[in-house]
Order: structure tokens, then sequence, then C-alpha cells
């Protein structure tokens, strides 16, 4: 039988997500949207129907305002909410984006209570949080995307940086998805060599900076809207590691229950991604200075979860 995958939020971030996934052929995709928007859906879904044969996939693509199409999906996901805008954080976006989720947690759940939910909306470990505590699925079935994403800025900086193959860096950005993340230059590497060996400190600093700040530079430049072709790729390579069952190591947004020091919050750390969602959060050893930016940006994650109704 072929995988369901539905996509909610037929926007910019779910349609292009819906476009990664369809080329992947991972099972078929429900792209949902809002009754307000009824043809938005089904036009997107006809549309990537449409460039199969020429690119040559057979996923099946179905656009609805309505949720009987997505019942019994394996993977959810959810990208319904407002984007940011100029000069606007994520926090600001708390409550308007509360309200989708609970709308959306308490249309698609019922049909599909065995599948796992990936988070995308922002503020990203608060609504991960908010669709957890609602959903009633366990831990490992809802997991926030963020860190693939800033990670991947962090890559994509460093091998401008060292010109080399993006394919050959690696990096590690941990903590809550907004300006007080963590990337971690130890654990970032060019064909296994930390970067601390191959950059000046100054320009490790300029990476980082650039990393913290990669989604408000895109912001700033596209002036109507927030990044979506990274943010819907990140999305789509969590699905095929989770359909796929691949144990694959990623930062994620991960319900904790006192891992590095914190609980009852999702927050960015290592984990095991298979078949049945968080097969494991990863533990790696910090230095102090590590550990609290970490805590830092936990801090700043709880003041916005408090801004929950
Ligand atoms: N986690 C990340 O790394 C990351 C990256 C980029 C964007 N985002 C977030 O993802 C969200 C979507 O961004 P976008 O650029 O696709 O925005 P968008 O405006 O293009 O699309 C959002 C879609 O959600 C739909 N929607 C609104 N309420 C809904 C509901 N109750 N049910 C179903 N659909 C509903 C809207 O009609 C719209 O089509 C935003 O919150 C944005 O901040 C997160």
């Amino acid at each position: 039988m072929r995988n369901k995958i539905t996509i909610i939020g037929a926007g910019n971030v779910g349609a292009t997500c819906a476009h990664w996934l369809a080329e992947r052929e991972l099972g078929d995709i429900v792209l949902v949207d809002i009754p307000q928007t009824e043809g938005m859906p089904q036009g997107k879904a006809l549309d990537l129907t449409q460039a199969g044969p020429i690119v040559g996939y057979d996923t099946h693509i179905t656009g609805t305002t309505g949720y009987e199409e997505t019942a019994g999906s394996d993977v959810a996901v959810i990208t319904a909410g407002v984007a940011r805008k100029p000069g606007m954080s994520r926090e600001d976006l708390v409550t308007v984006n509360q309200n989708i989720i609970t709308d959306v947690i308490h249309k698609f759940v019922p049909g599909s209570p065995d599948a796992i939910l990936i988070i995308v909306t922002n503020p990203l470990d608060t609504m991960t949080y908010l669709a957890y505590k609602l959903a009633g699925f366990p831990k490992q079935r809802v997991i926030g995307q963020a860190g693939i994403l800033d990670s991947a800025r962090m890559r994509a900086f460093i091998a401008m940086e060292l010109n080399v193959a993006v394919e050959n860096t690696h990096a590690f950005v941990l903590g809550g998805h907004g300006d007080e993340m963590v990337p971690l230059p130890r654990y970032s590497t060019v064909a296994g060599i930390p970067i601390t060996e191959l950059l000046s400190p100054e320009r490790i600093a300029a990476i980082v900076e650039r990393t913290r700040k990669g989604g408000g530079e895109i912001v700033q430049l596209l002036k109507t809207g927030s990044a979506y072709y990274a943010p819907g790729a990140a999305a789509a390579q969590m699905v095929e590691a989770i359909l796929k069952d691949k144990k694959l190591i990623v930062p994620c947004s991960a319900y904790l229950e006192g891992e590095y020091g914190l609980r009852d919050m999702c927050f960015g750390v290592p984990v095991k991604l298979g078949r049945t969602g968080i097969e494991q959060i990863i533990e790696i050893a910090l230095t102090e200075e590590e550990r609290e930016a970490l805590q830092r940006s936990a801090r700043l994650i709880r003041e916005t979860m408090g801004a929950l109704k």
C-alpha cells in the first residue's frame, strides 16, 4: 500500500514541500487549506500532478479544503499559519498561529490517530509543544522542523566561505528556532575536519551570526513573506527519514523530559528519525559556554510559551 502524506497549509512552504516530496515518490500527497481558499489547493495539486509526466514521478496529489481525504495518513506536515512579515518576530505570531494549530489538530487527528506530525508553523518550538499537548500522541510522534533548516543554512555559508561542495559540509545547530539558536562550530565539519581548524574565530563568528539571522535575511529580501524552498526541503527530508525508516540523525524540536537539563518543552536537539518518529534523543557533550547558550535559548522559548493562552 502507498503511504499517505498530508500537508496542511498549501501556501509557500506547504506547496514547496509537496513539490520536493512528489519528486521522491514517497507516498500520495493530500494538500489541505481552509475553505476560504477553495480552488487553490486543488489547483496546486493538479499543477503538480501535471508535472509528473515531465519530471517522471507517479505520485497522486489531491487538493482539498476539508479533512475527509486525509484519513489514515502516515505523516502530516503542518505549515498552516501566518508567516513573518518584515519587522515581525516569530513571537508576534503566537496568538494567531495558536488558533490555527488548534483548529488543524482538532480536525486532522481523529481521522489519522496513528500519524506522525511534523510541525513547521512558527514560533516553531512553541507550536510543536502546543500540537503535542493537543494531539495527545506519544512524544515520539510530534516533531518540529527547525534544526535541519538552520544547519543547512550554516552548511551553505561554510561551503561559500571555503569554496567547497556543500556535500562535504556538516553542521549542527541546536536550541530554539529563533535568534538565540545555538550553532555549534566544534561539531561543524568539512570532510570530517572541524571548522574550528579551518577558519579564524572571526570568520566563524560571522557564519554563526549569519546563520542565526538566516530567516530574517530572507524576509528582508523577499519583503512579502518568509523563506520556503529550504524550509520545504527540510520538512521533506524529515518525511523521507520517517517513511524510509532511515535512522537519520538530525536536529529537530523534540519534547524533552530532562534531556539537556530541560523538561516539559519542545526544543531543538539531535534526534534519530525512523519509522516510529523520534527513536532516540541524542545527548552530545557540550562545553560550559555551549551549555549556557542552550539554556539562554531555552529561556527565550519559555518566554514565548508564556504567550500561549
Ligand atoms: N520552522 C521553520 O523552519 C519555518 C520556515 C519557514 C516558514 N515557517 C512558518 O511556516 C508557516 C507557513 O509559512 P508560509 O510561507 O507557507 O505561509 P503562507 O501564508 O504562504 O501559507 C500558509 C497557509 O496556511 C493556510 N492556513 C491558515 N490557516 C489555516 C488553517 N486553519 N487550516 C489550514 N490551513 C490554514 C493559509 O491559507 C495559507 O495558504 C508560517 O508560520 C511560517 O512562519 C517555518
